[in-house]
């Protein structure tokens, strides 16, 4: 991906949040003040304008969401699904008694921000590329810092997960941990996904999760996002953030298993699937 800039991707996800907040009956799916907290941060970090933070809680912005919902169906609301299981994870480890939380590739996601000051016996860690994490951090530092929040600012392509947190003093190598990585596997190549579960498991005690959201691979080996999968790769290919990494649904519990987790399945056994992506947890 475009290493200097920060992601675009990372901005619509929030900007997607922002205008799900203005869809009826969303309310009941997304976090209770994500919406507002999402849309404080783009203003204060830069990320976004004003106007078009505005433009995005309009009912025309969910009129076009929903009109493109024919070419990935499902996806406009999926994104506040993901939220809500990101964040359900998060509550219930803690629950269980998690003391560190990692979200990799955070992008503009205020969870750590909203929920630091509510576990403060918690710590929450970030990492995200610089060009995104320096946006983020400006918009953090304006919103109001938490001690119990760190930014990373690390090209997790370039520098290893392991040194990134070797370096940190405060990173307990024991501690009941949950990490999140939310729509960012796909745009990793498969070499570094394997590395990146290796030493997540590696750097976590027992009793940790791993939670992540991927795309399903096709009959073919590709990412599988639906009739207009060609489109999509293209898509995503000119915006910069090309999908890398995707696979078959029914081969994540071996991959999970060659890489130190695993799978814990929901209840009723079914995979949980909204729009194109999959989304699964793991345990050590
Ligand atoms: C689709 S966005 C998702 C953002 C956030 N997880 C969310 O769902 O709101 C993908 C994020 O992964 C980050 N990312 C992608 N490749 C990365 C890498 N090699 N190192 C660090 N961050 C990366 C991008 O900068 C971006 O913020």
């Amino acid at each position: 991906m475009r290493k200097d800039k920060p992601s675009r991707t990372a901005l619509k996800v929030a900007l997607n949040t922002v205008t799900l907040g203005s869809k009826p009956g969303m309310e009941a799916i997304l976090p209770a003040d994500i919406v507002d907290a999402t849309r404080k941060l783009l203003v204060a970090s830069g990320a976004a304008g004003e106007r078009t933070v505005k433009w995005s809680q309009s009912q025309i912005s969910v009129a076009i969401y929903e009109a493109f919902d024919w070419m990935l169906p499902g996806q406009f609301e999926a994104f506040a699904h993901r939220k809500a299981f990101c964040e359900r994870q998060v509550r219930e480890g803690i629950d269980d008694g998690a003391t560190q939380i990692l979200a990799l590739g955070a992008g503009y996601d205020t969870l750590g921000w909203r929920l630091a000051p509510e576990f403060p016996g918690v710590n929450f860690y970030e990492i995200d590329h610089p060009a995104t994490a320096h946006l983020k951090a400006r918009g953090i530092e304006s919103l109001g810092r938490r001690k119990n929040l760190r930014l990373v600012a690390e090209d997790l392509g370039k520098r290893k997960l392991s040194d990134v947190l070797k370096t940190d003093k405060s990173w307990d190598l024991s501690a009941q941990t949950i990490i999140i990585a939310e729509g960012l596997v796909m745009y990793l190549s498969p070499e570094a996904v394997r590395d990146l579960f290796c030493q997540c498991a590696a750097f976590v005690g027992g009793g940790s999760r791993i939670a992540f959201s991927y795309i399903p691979a096709g009959a073919d080996g590709r990412p599988d996002a639906g009739r207009w999968t060609g489109l999509m790769l293209y898509l995503q290919k000119v915006a910069g953030e090309s999908w890398e990494w995707s696979i078959r649904p029914e081969e994540i519990g071996q991959f999970l298993e060659e890489t130190g987790w695993t799978i814990a399945h929901e209840e009723g056994g079914r995979a949980l699937k909204h729009g194109v992506e999959f989304y699964a947890v793991a345990t050590k």
